[in-house]
């Protein structure tokens, strides 16, 4: 039967491992946020298992809002351009921001929509990532909050993709080279 756990070379984390760190980031979130009912952003698609199992996790209360971002393909993606395809509903104006994203590779994206979002006078914006890839990054930007580091391999499963598949997956894993190089 076809499986997606064959396309994978290992898996890095298991749904226990990112249940329990997620449950970590969930605490001290509630911690730094009690009493002022953050927005909580998911930037689509990558974030969403993340964003509702982080979301479910914390217990003060928050707001929920949702970004999509696209890169211009690979050739452009060096230079950083990034564009908006859809963006928040409300305004945030003197809110706190949470961006919830599954992981800060060059940094482009986090970069440009800090940026974005600054513009717009909110109280703070912070990041929040499942995943840190340090190893390629390329703009100066860290999250604030970051749940696991992994090295420059191709991770896919619980919100990331390979050719939009993956997402599904409840683990982390690695994807096996003969998947995306054939
Ligand atoms: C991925 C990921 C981040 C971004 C990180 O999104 O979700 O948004 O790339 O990379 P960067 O730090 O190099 O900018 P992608 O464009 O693959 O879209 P997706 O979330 O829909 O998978």
């Amino acid at each position: 039967m076809e499986s997606m756990y064959n396309d994978l070379e290992k898996v890095l984390f298991t749904k226990e491992q990112i249940d329990a760190r997620i449950k970590e980031v969930a605490k001290e979130l509630d911690k730094d946020y009690e009493g002022k009912r953050p927005i909580m952003v998911s930037i689509l698609k990558g974030s969403i298992m993340f964003y509702a199992d982080l979301l479910r996790a914390m217990t003060i209360k928050t707001e929920m809002d949702f970004m999509a971002i696209s890169s211009y393909g690979n050739a452009t993606k060096s230079s950083g351009e990034v564009k908006m395809i859809k963006d928040l509903d409300r305004s945030i104006e003197g809110r706190h921001i949470v961006i919830v994203e599954d992981i800060v590779d060059t940094g482009y994206t986090l970069n440009y929509l800090k940026a974005t979002l600054k513009t717009r006078n909110p109280a703070s914006v912070k990041i929040c990532a499942l995943l840190n890839k340090q190893e390629r990054r390329v703009v100066d930007i860290a999250a604030d909050y970051t749940c696991f580091e992994v090295g420059d391999e191709f991770v896919v499963g619980y919100g990331l993709d390979y050719a939009q598949i993956y997402r599904n997956l409840p683990v982390i894993g690695v994807l096996k080279k003969e998947v995306y190089s054939s």
